[in-house]
């Protein structure tokens, strides 16, 4: 069974019932996901797989310390036996050390998930930024916008996405541009 069939039933598990708006992200981002793999050769499955699973941490059945990229990455490496690299992706996704450092589990992430190389990151923040919330395609702009505006700008959420934003444009750009040239990314 593809790595992808199976985190898709997982995060529909997690998400479907509990939290259906980041279940319809979450749908969004794997869609976004299948549009990469022309440019991911052999990590295509692997990508997508990240995308199902990216949010899960959100899910009230596995919440704990309340930073979602690293609750839904123990989940995956405690609960579902996930494999490091997925647990990685699900742990750094979208910048999540930024966010981490802003948190104070910025050195608990980077001993437990250690960051790879950065091509399947900012190919998994590409779908994660060009979605919305509702699942459906955006600019990253406008992505980027709609959270600051949904938490505001004197909150966690919206300080991040200020001392992020550079470092999320430049991965959706580099993503973007490799697709519009059809110019293989990794794999
Ligand atoms: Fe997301």
């Amino acid at each position: 069974m593809p790595l992808a069939v199976w985190a898709s039933e997982l995060a529909r598990t997690l998400l479907a019932d509990a939290l259906p708006r980041r279940w319809a992200h979450s749908q969004g981002v794997a869609r976004q996901a299948r549009t990469l793999a022309p440019i991911l050769g052999g990590d295509a499955d692997l990508l997508e797989a990240a995308a199902w699973l990216h949010d899960i941490g959100y899910s009230p059945a596995l919440v704990d310390t309340g930073f979602h990229a690293l609750d839904g990455a123990r989940y995956l490496r405690d609960m579902a036996m996930a494999d490091q690299p997925l647990c990685v992706l699900v742990a750094h996704h979208s910048c999540a050390s930024l966010e981490a450092a802003m948190r104070r589990l910025d050195w608990q992430l980077e001993m437990e998930f250690a960051r790879h190389t950065a091509d399947l990151h900012d190919a998994l923040t590409y779908c994660d930024m060009t979605t919305s919330p509702d699942g459906v395609v955006v600019t990253v702009e406008a992505r980027l916008a709609e959270i600051v505006e949904r938490y505001g700008a004197d909150h966690l959420i919206g300080r991040f996405v200020a001392v992020a934003g550079p470092e999320l444009r430049t991965a959706v750009r580099l993503v973007g541009s490799a697709l519009g040239e059809e110019r293989r990314l990794t794999g």
